[in-house]
């Protein structure tokens, strides 16, 4: 295989777009090749961004299945519930594949295609893209290095943002399970990915979880609020407005996230906004939505040797998706705020901080998580490149491990009860 790696995007949207920047901005190592998307807005501009020829652009994944291999990678950003059909058949044809979180929206899936990919002989990375943030490859770069000593204990809290919530997950594309998946998987299965692999990977034995969908509901509508935004009297005190998260962003000129997703197939302006709030899901009232993911949710987990672990999802926050975590072990406490890392030494009684340098382009960390993106397409495609699957951090066996915590911490909340796990691996068991 050459150094020039080229890849065909499986889903044009938000992320696929973003994703192919690289290829822009590193036009020696990545070519797009070929796209398929079924909205032609998101295809076309893809097409004209990269110069795809025509003969490459499709309406569906399938087409591209279709068609004799033409390209060395696959980034499949679809939907949620679109990963497993294509992430199979396209390892089959013998791509390697960047994959979209979740892997997919069943264990059983997932399974199916990490098993794919092995036998095809093909490279499989899953875009958790805080694997790839420099700052946070750091945290676990002192934990192998003993910073802390033994880790004991994580304490970790996703805030989802007030908005962002209220965008993606009442309104949006993640706001119903039977439609995308359930929010731990949508939203934590990096979280739970980062935990275990904090923990090096340690064996899960006991899971439990709670959480509900809080405050989104019919039963909390203000008196006098209208279905639409738009239409509603008491909008100005609410602080989950469309016309506020929408059309006041673009009235200032802000046309990126989250205002673009709801213009799908045209450039925002104030026009094809309001249009979409006036007939769109996202002019919905939060308290008329059919929405029922969690709002909050908890995880607690131990692992083997006693080391605990209790994460938090909350969406009614300020900050957006900004981390938080303590690691606490037998010699020292680390602490991580999104911007630095802190560690306390119990011996010497010394803090000693951490930042981290990026080489990450501003367009691309402007896209979103920070130049995390960036590294991730970057690792990737170097490891395609020269063939050398080490370069990739969230390859098949860890990711499918993960995203079973996930699913055994869902089925703790479902279930009502702590889920115990035995060896040699997951077998489970309830109390
Ligand atoms: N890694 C992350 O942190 C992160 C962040 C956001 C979203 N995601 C995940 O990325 C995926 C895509 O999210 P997005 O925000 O880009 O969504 P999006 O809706 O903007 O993009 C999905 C695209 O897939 C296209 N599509 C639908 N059916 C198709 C088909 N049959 N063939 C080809 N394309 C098809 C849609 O038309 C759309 O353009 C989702 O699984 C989402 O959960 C991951």
């Amino acid at each position: 295989m050459s150094t020039f790696v080229k890849v065909i995007v499986i889903g044009a949207g938000n992320r696929g777009k973003n994703y192919a920047e690289f290829a822009t901005i590193n036009p020696v190592r990545m070519q797009v090749v070929g796209v398929a998307d079924p909205r032609t807005f998101a295809q076309k501009n893809l097409q004209k961004r990269h110069q795809i020829p025509d003969e490459n652009t499709f309406s569906d994944w399938r087409q591209v299945a279709d068609r004799e291999k033409f390209a060395d990678a696959v980034f499949i950003c679809t939907p949620d519930r679109l990963h497993r059909d294509p992430a199979v058949a396209l390892a089959k044809k013998g791509y390697h594949i960047l994959l979209e979180k979740p892997m997919a929206v069943t264990e059983e899936e997932c399974t199916e295609i990490v098993e794919t990919c092995i036998t095809s002989g093909v490279m499989l990375m899953v875009c958790h893209v805080l694997r790839y943030d420099p700052l946070i490859s750091k945290i676990k770069e002192l934990i192998d290095h003993g910073a802390v000593g033994d880790v004991m204990h994580i304490q970790h809290l996703e805030p989802v943002g007030f908005y962002h919530f209220a965008h993606s997950f009442v309104r949006g594309n993640w706001r119903n399970e039977a439609q995308s998946s359930f929010a731990l998987l949508a939203k934590s299965c990096h979280d739970l990915d980062l935990i275990h692999h904090w923990t090096g990977g340690r064996r899960c034995i006991k899971i439990s979880s709670f959480g509900s969908l809080n405050h989104f509901r019919k039963e909390n509508k203000p008196v006098g609020a209208a279905d639409r935004c738009l239409d509603c009297l008491v909008e100005k005190t609410c602080p989950y407005s469309a016309c506020k998260i929408y059309l006041d962003r673009v009235k200032q000129g802000h046309v990126g996230w989250p205002v673009s997703v709801i213009c799908s197939s045209s450039v925002p302006d104030i026009e094809s906004v309001t249009e979409a709030l006036r007939n769109g899901p996202y002019g919905r009232c939060v308290y008329e939505c059919d929405n029922n993911v969690c709002s909050n949710q908890v995880v607690n987990i131990e692992f083997e040797g006693g080391l605990t672990v209790a994460f938090s999802m909350v969406a009614f926050t300020e900050e957006i998706c900004q981390r938080k975590t303590s690691i606490y072990g037998s010699k020292g406490e680390l602490t991580y705020d999104g911007n630095r890392i802190r560690v306390f030494d119990f011996l010497t009684k010394k803090t000693t901080l951490h930042s981290s340098e990026s080489s990450a382009p501003e367009s691309f960390a402007m896209a979103g998580h920070g130049n995390a993106d960036y590294h991730l397409v970057d690792a990737f495609i170097s490891a395609v490149a020269s063939a050398d699957p080490s370069l990739i951090h969230s390859g098949p066996e860890e990711t499918l491990a993960s995203h079973r915590l996930v699913f055994l911490a869902e089925r703790a909340r479902l279930e009502n009860r702590v889920v115990f796990l035995v060896l040699p691996c997951f077998t489970y068991f309830s109390m």
